[in-house]
């Protein structure tokens, strides 16, 4: 068993071992037609439908998503318990991804602010509030490294780099697994859709897959995740709910993984259009050899396999394999002892407490020309402008489970009860995707009679996440004109961002004085925000996922290799664009403070180090201005020659550092040379002996420069 968040542990150590082997009988007890029900997984619509009742009877599923509440999880899982002839309990699936009723900020979001315990504890609480609800087991973390923002799942993992998604993932694991059982998807390389199209092919180099792809799934698998979604893409041809290399080779053989596989919705089914199986049958024989032990939603290993086990051409082993990792997942989960699970709900007003600090730390300030902000509260007039600006829908993003639009506190409700004192003018100006200028004429005058302008522009919750990809990544609608309409009363403006992606945002980083993204930041939005722009909070959010300055320009990320012509400005036959700098918008790493830190003195020790060794880089960063903020002092190495090209930079390590106005700090980060591996000519993870430059920076293209030895 791997290990397992604490409570869950608790559980599995009851469980064992006198339970244990009573699931070897239970499974000698069991008809073949009982064990493909195991391996069985249906979607429900709130509640389960009679006929989802009857195979629950006939021991014919091993379990059911949203089914939602325990006045609806109790009654199916006593028929599960009392009527079906072995009285298995049913493990009770949901997407519990940023939040069940207490909408957190979407993932993308928190990981920006490169706070893993407030990952944890957002999955905590939202893993507490599911499990009053009757449900046990939640598809999340959503682990998926992306670099293309056209793809709408960018939203719901932690962007782009592999270090920073390690720490979410394993920190979201821990927090769900404290009651419900976690999920990491999508195995793997979902996020390598070409053209950034969902569901797309990807063309993952072996080497790229576990560098960049896989590292965020051994990470959840060494917190001891419980189970593990394949993905819906293939990869090189070789999809991945039928690619025994990801899911056996890799993800058991080599990381050790004793958990359960299961497929992503008709993901099984799907192998006939990938055109890698011709019958049912055929597509559920290979993803069950191939390791994906439950099938969701294709209804396939219940339906098409018990003949194929008996002629053999399935092994019985192959099937008792699958079953009993489900059952014993259902033993740690405590499910037989407790099959209902009840479970006290948390407190309302410490959750709504965890929801905005996790808001406020993920709001990331890009841009504060003048020091616009943080707005004076004793401004006397400021306008509230945009579609997103009142709006309690999109904040809650693309995943909201339960949340409501009820709980959410829009930008303009959170000024209005920040500044009481203010004259607050409201104009909608236009929808998200509106075609009409309309409303331009009431949001121009309600700028002119401002002191300040704040416009909420953005997305939709529903414009990222699954299935919504974009071909263009600028505002929606007539939303720039509106912006450009507005900026022209010259009348100051913050420009307030809600996305769920990096957005292409050259004209307002041109034109606008100050821009805030905060995403989408679920129920306490109107607070945080507030906070942010009237400097209760000092900003410390940072990039997880590179801003492009143009579409062309994707997929763009920090962490490339170096080409044999790197850019020169003056050469014109350099790796670079002829209409475009290389650089990007706004870095990974990046994020601004109403306060400026400085970083000096940067040293590395020991010198020259071993593979078994730890360097220590320290470095004093000050607080040069007025405020009190928070720094995210962020590592990166770079090998300098290794026999496969090196990246430019990998984040290696991090630390958020409080400093009131004036003082400095000398802060320790530290590095383990075995992390410094990349993968090898011969196809193994390797560190080589030679020179590694080291990084401490604000962000991904800027810091001091150091180095070490790493000497055999
Ligand atoms: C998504 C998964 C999700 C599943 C169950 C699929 O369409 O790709 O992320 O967990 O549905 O709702």
């Amino acid at each position: 068993m791997s290990r397992l968040g604490h409570t869950l542990l608790l559980a599995a150590l009851l469980a064992s071992p006198a339970a244990a082997q009573n699931l070897d009988s239970l499974l000698a007890r069991m008809t073949l037609e009982e064990k493909l029900g195991q391996l069985n997984l249906l979607s429900a619509d709130g509640r389960a439908s009679p006929q989802q009742m009857q195979l629950v009877r006939a021991g014919k599923l091993g379990g059911l998503f949203n089914v939602i509440g325990a006045e609806n999880t109790t009654p199916v899982q006593r028929i599960a318990v009392t009527e079906s002839r072995l009285k298995i309990p049913l493990l009770f699936g949901l997407d519990v991804i940023h939040g069940f009723r207490t909408i957190f900020p979407i993932p993308l979001a928190e990981a920006g602010t490169f706070d893993p315990e407030v990952a944890e504890a957002t999955a905590r609480a939202a893993g507490v509030e599911a499990a009053v609800a009757g449900i046990n087991w939640t598809y999340a973390p959503m682990v998926d490294i992306a670099r293309d923002p056209r793809w709408g799942r960018i939203a719901e993992g932690s962007g782009e780099d592999p270090y920073l998604g390690s720490l979410m993932a394993a920190a979201r694991v821990r927090g769900f697994q404290q009651t419900i059982f976690a999920t990491a998807k999508h195995f793997a390389g979902y996020g390598a859709a070409e053209g950034g199209r969902d569901y797309n092919e990807t063309e993952i180099s072996a080497r790229t897959m576990r560098e960049i792809y896989l590292p965020p799934f051994k990470a959840a698998v060494d917190a001891g995740v419980a189970s593990i979604m394949s993905a819906f893409n293939d990869i090189a041809g070789v999809p991945a709910s039928g690619n025994a290399w990801l899911t056996d080779t890799v993800l058991r053989r080599e990381w050790g993984f004793t958990g359960f596989v299961v497929s992503d919705w008709t993901s099984v089914m799907e192998l006939l259009q990938h055109g890698v199986a011709g019958s049912q049958a055929e597509a559920g024989r290979r993803a069950l050899t191939a390791g994906v032990d439950m099938d969701m939603q294709s209804g396939i290993y219940t339906d098409a396999l018990a003949a194929l086990v008996r002629s053999n051409r399935i092994p019985m082993a192959v099937v008792d394999t699958a079953v009993m990792r489900v059952l014993r997942a259902k033993l740690y989960l405590g499910l037989f002892r407790d099959p209902y699970r009840s479970r006290t709900a948390p407190a309302g007003p410490e959750l709504r407490a965890l929801a905005r600090r996790a808001a406020r730390e993920s709001i990331v300030l890009l841009k504060n020309d003048r020091a616009l902000l943080p707005l004076d509260p004793k401004t006397a007039t400021i306008a509230v402008i945009g579609p997103l600006a009142d709006n309690k829908e999109e904040p809650l993003g693309p995943w909201h489970t339960q949340g409501q639009a009820q709980d959410v506190v829009t930008v303009l409700q959170g000024i209005r009860s920040r500044a009481s004192g203010v004259q607050v003018v409201y104009a909608q100006g236009a929808g998200v995707e509106d075609t009409s200028t309309a409303g331009f004429a009431a949001a121009v005058a309600a700028a002119k009679r401002a002191n300040v302008a704040v416009l909420v522009l953005g997305e939709r919750g529903d414009m990222s996440g699954e299935a919504a990809s974009r071909s263009s990544l600028g505002l929606p609608g007539v939303q720039q004109q509106l912006l450009e309409a507005v900026a022209a009363t010259g009348t100051p403006l913050v420009l307030v961002l809600m996305n769920g992606r990096p957005l292409i945002l050259e004209w307002a980083s041109d034109h606008v004085p100050a821009i805030v993204e905060t995403w989408f930041l679920g129920v306490e939005a109107g607070n945080a925000i507030a906070d942010v722009l009237f400097g209760d909070v000092n900003p410390s959010g940072r990039l997880p996922v590179t801003f492009p300055r143009v579409l062309g320009q994707v997929p763009l990320y920090y962490n490339h290799r170096n080409t044999g012509r790197p850019y020169e400005a003056n050469n014109k036959f350099t790796s670079k664009y002829v209409d475009v700098p290389n650089t990007p918008r706004y870095p990974f790493g990046f994020g601004l403070s109403y306060t400026t830190f400085a970083y000096s003195d940067l040293k590395v020790s020991p010198a020259r180090a071993r593979v078994s060794d730890t360097v220590t880089a320290t470095v004093t960063v000050a607080n040069t201005g007025k405020r009190e903020g928070t720094e995210v002092v962020q590592l990166y190495v770079r090998d300098e020659v290794a026999s496969v090209s090196p990246r430019v930079r990998e984040l290696k390590a991090f630390q958020r550092v409080t400093l009131k106005p004036g003082e400095s700090r000398a802060v320790s980060l530290r590095v383990a040379v075995r992390d410094l591996w990349f993968i090898g000519l011969d196809m193994k993870p390797v560190v080589e002996p030679g020179t590694f430059r080291v990084y401490v920076g604000p962000n991904s293209s800027e810091g001091l420069e150091a180095g070490f030895e790493c000497i055999p």
